[in-house]
């Protein structure tokens, strides 16, 4: 074939053979979720777990939820630099991200560090991300947070629907971190978005659910993906402190637990023609 017919055939031909190839085999892009990264104990599970999850399990895109990060109380740019240092490629945040003035500045420069999307939109950061895996998928990741027994925010179900109004059609990996009190509150977001994201995961209880299931259309769902830090603790702060609190009812100055620590997270295996999740399995460290 000479040089000009060659490059002809490419042209014309390769977008039809990948299209082919991609309805004959399968593609899928497989999603790592770390549960709330907990004071140094969480932390250092991470330096040193990430990288061997990620080759055992040919992670594609690596999230967290990194909120407690410092001391269990919000996260610095220092702390944020640390975590993507050991290959984080996405932090998700809750109600604690505004707990270190400091973080404010870092947003700007820093987008794959998100905060709630449903806080006011004035306010520093952004809910929403589009990031490309190793595997040249590109991802959009979204972070949410409830309503009930948390600061008052924009409703969380009107502000998916806008988010994902506004992500290119394109984009089928969709990963959801909602940031929850309530379990219904958590149930209800997976079945409100069964079928329009990949996957909704809860954090903020710090206790991992047993309920890691795909919805019927194709949505991976667990209510809490549970802590990454010491489990010798109540939620990750000193049991004696926050029993002392519970038996007084005076205020207590709240302080990172250091013993038994643990990683809790999720590896999602996601259809990137559909979108769909086509496995969703936990996975501990302890
Ligand atoms: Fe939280």
């Amino acid at each position: 074939m000479v040089a000009g017919n060659s490059r002809r055939w490419s042209r014309d031909w390769a977008p039809f053979c990948g299209r082919l190839l991609r309805r004959l085999v399968r593609f899928l892009t497989n999603l790592l979720f770390i549960g709330d990264i907990f004071a140094s104990p969480g932390r250092s599970l991470v330096a040193r777990h990430l990288r061997d999850i990620v080759v055992a399990e040919n992670i594609h895109l690596s999230i967290a939820n990194a909120e407690n990060a410092a001391g269990g109380f919000g996260i610095t740019p220092t702390l944020a630099d640390e975590l993507f240092g050991y290959g984080l490629d996405v932090l998700t945040s809750g109600n604690h991200i505004w707990d270190k003035r400091e973080i404010f500045d870092y947003f700007v420069r820093h987008p794959r560090l998100l905060r709630p999307a449903n806080y006011a939109d004035e306010l520093p950061g952004c809910g929403v991300f589009v990031v490309e895996a190793r595997n040249g998928v590109d991802c959009g990741i979204l972070n949410l947070q409830g309503r009930t027994h948390m600061p008052a925010t924009d409703c969380p179900f009107r502000k998916a629907d806008g988010l994902l109004a506004a992500l290119p059609a394109d984009i089928k990996v969709r990963f959801v971190d909602f940031h929850a009190e309530l379990t219904s509150e958590k149930m209800a977001m997976g079945w409100y978005l069964d079928g329009r994201v990949s996957a909704v995961i809860g954090t903020h209880t710090h206790i991992p659910t047993a309920d890691t299931r795909i919805l019927p259309n194709g949505t991976a769902y667990q209510t809490d993906v549970g802590m990454t830090g010491p489990y010798h603790s109540i939620i990750g702060v000193d049991k004696d402190i926050i029993l002392q609190r519970f038996l007084t009812q005076m205020p207590v100055r709240m302080e990172a637990a250091r013993h038994g620590a643990e990683l809790h997270a999720v590896i999602v295996q996601v259809d990137e023609e559909t979108g769909r999740a086509t496995a969703i399995k936990r996975h501990t460290v302890t």
